[in-house]
């Protein structure tokens, strides 16, 4: 699909036109009228689509018309819904070249819009044998088209990470990650087993030790002269999380190829990173593994060692993640770098206690959380604040080294969040729990099931407002 910026939509010769309308209001086109539409069945409400045939009296051969709602309702993200909902209508109706007359819509839209089309436009049938050609070719829309570049190039991003999640875990293995990370032309270093144990990575070490994949440490670096800031962004990279010797119930492992959804979106990240030339250091860390049972699994009460030398007695096998996360923190606050944020799908908790529709966010500094919860709502993300209070640590103690990997049931996602922080030292920090965002087990609003692209818009947005 690609999208072209256009002064007058309706000159195009498409095979269909999109109007909008808000609710209780006329369309401004005076189509509507022109070919009948039928107010008792269509008020334009949200969401609503109403198709009018134009007897070949129009350029376009179609008119659809596109519901918004109530008009003082309506904002940025309602828009990029509103828009995928056309796009996938116009896919359904095997429509090639789609324009968009847009009246009324009182802010710049030209993001949202981009963003809602290549969401919507985004399919995942490389397994299909046959696949659908329903795909619309062309968009035109009257928009701002340096915004439309810009959101094109991020909208690319996210469907290279959704590629990536979605991909069994039998493909994307820690090799192939590191060979994609390789692929992006970065200057990228990737650390085998032996290199990892000299570096004394011993929590993450131990997370791989039960597959017979080899575990990969990925370090990809965008570099410019003079940078403003530097930033390290981290993504939990496990592979496939079966739980380990405390292993899941097949309900809860049926969607674990996902659980490397976070260092999905860094790839996504890196690999359009240099397209907008930011003039920031941006340091993408992934350390991959799998998480199995297998023969050397490690096991319930073992004790490992993490790279800045602290002691963690293993309480649970399937709190996998912030053992891989506690080496990939250690290792990037020694690169000297200004930030730090990593995303992880990481507590069933948070999914508990936001559902699908937000990611958590905690830190070290409130004002950087706060940029960032701004940042993900302008990007058409939500990030929500949860407490980071050190009483969560009560959990953690241990008799015989200095934390457990887990504790109570109870504040799962904070409690996640004061272990990891054990790990940082010296730098502004955030963690995103994206466990319920990354990844729909059934459509929702603009996205069909499957990765979603969590946190590729917001952590590209907050690299460019730098
Ligand atoms: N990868 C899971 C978290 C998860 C759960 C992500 C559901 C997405 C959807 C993580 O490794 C995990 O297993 N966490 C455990 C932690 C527990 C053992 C303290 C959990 O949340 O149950
Ligand atoms: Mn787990
Ligand atoms: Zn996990």
């Amino acid at each position: 699909m690609e999208i072209k910026v256009v002064q007058d939509a309706k000159s195009i010769d498409a095979d269909i036109l999109v109007v909008n309308l808000f609710e209780g209001e006329n369309t401004s086109s005076d189509l509507a009228n022109k070919y009948a539409i039928d107010e008792d069945n269509f008020k334009g409400k949200f969401g609503e689509t109403y198709l009018l045939p134009t007897y070949g009296k129009e350029v376009y051969k179609k008119v659809l018309v596109l519901g918004l709602g109530k008009k003082e309702e309506f904002n940025p993200d309602k828009m990029r819904e509103a828009i995928a909902k056309a796009v996938k209508k116009s896919m359904q109706m095997e429509a090639k070249k789609v324009a968009f007359s847009l009246d009324g819509i009182e802010f710049d839209y030209s993001e949202q819009f981009t963003l809602g089309a290549f969401i919507a436009d985004y399919a995942f049938d490389k397994y299909k044998s046959e696949k659908k050609d329903n795909k619309v070719k062309e968009v035109y829309v009257q928009a701002n088209a340096e915004i439309v570049e810009k959101a094109t190039k991020i909208a690319e991003a996210m469907s290279f990470a959704r590629n990536i999640a979605n991909e069994p875990a039998q493909f994307a293995t820690p090799t192939e990650l590191a060979s994609i990370a390789c692929d992006l032309g970065l200057d990228t270093k990737i650390y085998d087993k032996e290199e990892c144990e000299k570096m004394g990575m011993g929590a993450f070490l131990a997370v791989a030790r039960g597959s017979i994949q080899e575990p990969k440490f990925i370090h990809m670096k965008y570099q410019v002269d003079n940078p403003k800031k530097k930033i390290a962004i981290i993504g939990k990279g496990i592979t496939f999380d079966s739980g380990g010797l405390d292993i899941k119930p097949p309900s809860s492992m049926l969607t674990m190829k996902d659980d490397m959804s976070a260092a999905a979106c860094i790839l996504g990240v890196m690999s359009i990173i240099r397209e907008f030339h930011p003039q920031v250091e941006v340091h993408g860390i992934i350390a991959a593994c799998e998480n199995m049972p297998g023969n050397g699994a490690y096991k319930p009460g073992d004790i490992l060692t993490a790279k800045n030398g602290k002691t963690i007695e293993v309480d649970n096998t399937d709190a996998e993640g912030r053992l891989t996360l506690a080496d990939a923190l250690c290792y990037a606050c020694e690169l000297g770098v200004d930030e730090v944020i990593d995303l992880a799908t990481l507590t069933g908790a948070c999914m508990v206690a936001l559902g699908t529709q937000a990611s958590g966010i905690m830190g070290n500094d409130d004002e950087f959380v706060r940029t960032l919860i701004d940042t993900a709502a302008r990007s058409g993300e939500r990030f929500w604040q949860l407490p980071l209070w050190d009483d969560y640590f009560d959990s953690l103690k241990s008799d015989i080294a200095d934390m457990k990997n887990t504790g109570s049931r109870w504040g799962g996602a904070s409690t996640a969040g004061v272990f990891l922080k054990k790990f940082v030292k010296d730098v502004k920090w955030a963690h995103i729990d994206i466990a319920g965002t990354a990844f729909f087990e059934k459509p929702q609003k603009e996205f069909i099931a499957g990765a979603t692209g969590a946190g590729v818009r917001t952590l590209l947005n907050y690299i460019l407002e730098q």
